[in-house]
């Protein structure tokens, strides 16, 4: 996948598939898969930091997950997120982040929002790197909406997503994440843009779907939202495989004879 591919894509009506991957190890494993393109989110601030909120994910640690993101996955499309406030502290510092990650590794950057940040988009764009656009549930803005909720149900909200999606595929964006949006909503905007959209709570009609790795594999049981799909259960399966070692210690099953040097 290559950032013509998306395009390609969409007038193609093939779907985008992507997860996001924040490590060395998992990389090299989704690099063995056929997944489309992976995405180095803040999210991590959560899910490998613990952190409760995005708003935590500073450059340095998006430009040391996307650097091993990409020593484990050299041949994947990789975007990078722009943490919290990074496009809103001018365009010299906007732009010295945006040169972190693509020197890190990655193949894009994502920008959450668009009100006051279209200028520096396109800035962005006009200067070789490709901006994909993210809207509906921002989670950089968590504060500002009370909590991770639905967006764009009322009329009003929806127009202005609308309008807000235009904007960006105006100012250059190649692909667009919807998150959190009632779908009816996201197919609309899926069929008057020209770029892809990449849903996630977006509903089934957008371009393309992403799931958070460590979500869809099940990782934490309890955290299972309508939009998410569990497609392993990870959780219980490292529980069994560590209580097993442990077992195995405890007994001398573990190592063997044939797991020992002579
Ligand atoms: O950071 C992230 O994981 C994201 C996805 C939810 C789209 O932005």
């Amino acid at each position: 996948m290559n950032i013509l591919d998306f395009a390609q894509r969409k007038r193609a009506q093939e779907k985008i598939s992507m997860v996001t991957c924040y490590d060395y190890s998992s990389a090299r494993v989704l690099e063995k898969t056929d997944v489309d393109t992976l995405l180095v989110g803040d999210s991590l601030a959560m899910v490998m930091h613990g952190y409760d909120s995005t708003v935590h994910a500073t450059i340095e640690m998006m430009a040391m997950h996307t650097q091993a993101v990409r020593r484990g996955a050299p041949s994947k499309f990789i975007v990078g997120d722009i943490p919290f406030l990074s496009a809103r502290r001018g365009t010299q510092a906007a732009m010295d982040d945006v040169a972190s990650l693509m020197r890190a590794g990655a193949n894009a950057v994502k920008i959450e929002g668009e009100a006051g940040q279209l200028d520096l988009m396109s800035h962005i764009v006009e200067s070789g790197v490709p901006v994909m656009g993210h809207l509906g549930l921002t989670p950089q803005s968590v504060e500002a909406f009370g909590g991770h909720k639905v967006q764009g149900k009322s009329e009003g909200q929806a127009a202005a997503i609308i309008e807000s999606a235009r904007r960006l595929e105006q100012a250059g964006c190649f692909a667009l994440v919807l998150e959190c949006i009632p779908q009816v909503l996201a197919t609309s905007i899926t069929e008057q843009l020209s770029i892809p959209t990449i849903g996630i709570g977006a509903g089934p009609h957008t371009d393309g779907q992403v799931l958070v790795f460590q979500d869809m594999l099940g990782m934490n049981p309890d955290f299972k939202p309508k939009f998410l799909r569990h497609y392993a259960n990870a959780n219980e399966m490292i529980t069994s495989a560590i209580n097993h070692f442990h077992d195995d210690v405890q007994t001398g099953a573990f190592p063997s004879r044939e797991e020992s040097y002579a």
